[in-house]
């Protein structure tokens, strides 16, 4: 059956309010995986951290968010995409008030893994609930709402830190002005949990449970009953093909839906987006910037990286997810290979460095940023999604812990030429891969999507 949505009947303020709520799990991300940035230097001085210790206290946090990630997506199945967010929220608020009164460094970490935990969940549940809730033709903006929500907390964040640094002078910062950038957390962790009591639970979650009342009540809502009931009994028949169990993962066309949700994850991170968003101001001065010009040329990798994700919602639903995949990796390819020159042949005193990073995270911006976190929310069947995408996030996450550990070491060990090469090589092999065998998903309906996985021959 063709779900295809008619525009005309579609409640478009209602669902972008509701994707909007549920996107500020994706400012939370923001803001905690950035936050530590401005906080560590203080806190080195506090804590008297060594170099280990000090690698420890940033990275603390994707330890949490890998476990988080694990869990949301069995737990998700079974009790539901909203509570788990609800939970997530109260996680995220929890870990923002334990990360502002440690008097230990122990106590920090355990603060910051039960914050990681609430980011695991939310990065994991709240692009697939969008997507569960979104009429097709528009859920490639509406997911993507939350990567604009991300990369908003990270530029947030910069002002924030930079605020709270300059309200005392440098002892207070050493003593106190760390743990506000921290305990400001708070505030949108309970606006997220108030404001989510207001959202519905996700109408497929609903039918997949038994409870299709409820469910074609919401769908209702969003397109109109017409269109509502041919959507719940496509949903219903879907739900019939379906085991629920994970093996159906490793059966015929959901191979390739598993190999493209992990893959895709991996090269997101491997591609080097954080060695820019977390080192920038560190590679910006190894071209000889001042910390001045580095820290100005940080925040205009922000204001690129939020200008461009605006410009991939406008194209998402437009010209489709593979095209601006291939677009993307294509240039963060070229650029990466041009800022490894630059580093290779000394001649980094020009902005060439700096255009060209600009350039990468534009690229980013608009492809494997959005993208990746949709396509894993919207590419598994509908009773395993939760712990499907779970897997994928895993391994988003699990590459992002590696990276972020490996590139200092890389910079002093092999150079920063042959480290931005190496990325380059990754961004081509997700040209490659995303040609070979990433399928577009624009414009079809979950249930579509099942579908095409189950023409695949076995
Ligand atoms: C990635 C993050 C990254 C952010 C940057 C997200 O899609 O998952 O790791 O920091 O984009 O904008």
């Amino acid at each position: 059956m063709n779900t295809s949505i008619q525009a005309s009947r579609t409640n478009l303020g209602f669902v972008t309010l509701v994707s909007i709520v549920a996107a500020i799990g994706g400012l939370l991300f923001g803001y905690d995986t950035a936050v530590i940035s401005g906080a560590i230097g203080f806190m080195q001085q506090k804590f008297n951290l060594d170099s280990v210790m000090t690698g420890w206290a940033v990275s603390c946090l994707m330890i949490g968010a890998i476990i988080g990630a694990g869990f949301a997506g069995a737990l998700s199945d079974r009790f539901g995409r909203k509570r788990m967010l609800v939970l997530a929220a109260i996680l995220f608020s929890v870990g923002s008030i334990g990360s502002a009164i440690p008097t230990t460094i122990s106590q920090f970490v355990v603060a910051r893994v039960v914050g990681g935990i609430g980011i695991g969940v939310s990065s994991t549940l709240v692009p697939l609930y969008i997507a569960e809730i979104a009429p097709a033709r528009y859920r490639g903006r509406l997911v993507s709402l939350n990567q604009l929500a991300i990369v908003i907390g990270i530029s947030a964040i910069y002002f924030v830190n930079r605020t709270v640094a300059n309200a005392g002078g440098p002892a207070w910062d050493i003593s106190t002005g760390w743990r506000w950038m921290f305990g400001l957390g708070i505030a949108p962790g309970l606006v997220f949990m108030l404001l989510l009591l207001l959202v519905p639970e996700s109408p497929r979650w609903l039918e997949k449970q038994g409870r299709g009342d409820t469910a074609i009540r919401i769908l209702e809502r969003i397109n109109g009953l017409q269109q509502a009931q041919l959507e719940i009994e496509d949903i219903r028949e879907s739900l019939k093909n379906e085991t629920g169990s994970m093996g159906q993962l490793f059966q015929g066309g959901f191979r390739i839906a598993l190999l493209v949700g992990v893959v895709l994850a991996i090269l997101q991170q491997v591609t080097g987006i954080n060695a820019i968003m977390y080192y920038a101001p560190e590679i910006f001065k190894k071209t000889g910037a001042g910390t001045d010009a580095s820290l100005t040329q940080t925040i205009i990798v922000g204001a690129v990286n939020l200008i461009f994700t605006l410009v991939s919602l406008w194209l998402i639903d437009r010209v489709g997810r593979k095209v601006l995949l291939l677009i993307g990796s294509a240039l963060m390819a070229i650029s990466l290979l041009v800022v490894g020159y630059a580093f290779h042949t000394g001649n980094t005193a020009g902005p060439l460095v700096l255009v060209f990073v600009l350039l990468f995270v534009a690229a980013f911006a608009v492809s494997f940023g959005p993208i990746v976190w949709l396509i894993i929310a919207e590419i598994f069947p509908t009773r395993i999604r939760g712990r499907a995408t779970a897997i994928a996030s895993v391994a988003l996450w699990a590459a992002d812990y590696v990276v972020s550990q490996t590139f200092p070491v890389l910079l002093s060990g092999v150079g920063s030429a042959i480290t931005f090469w190496m990325f380059a090589i990754m961004s081509i092999i997700a040209f490659l891969f995303t040609l070979s065998v990433v399928p577009e998903t624009k414009g079809r309906s979950l249930e579509d999507i099942e579908r095409m996985w189950g023409a695949f021959k076995r």
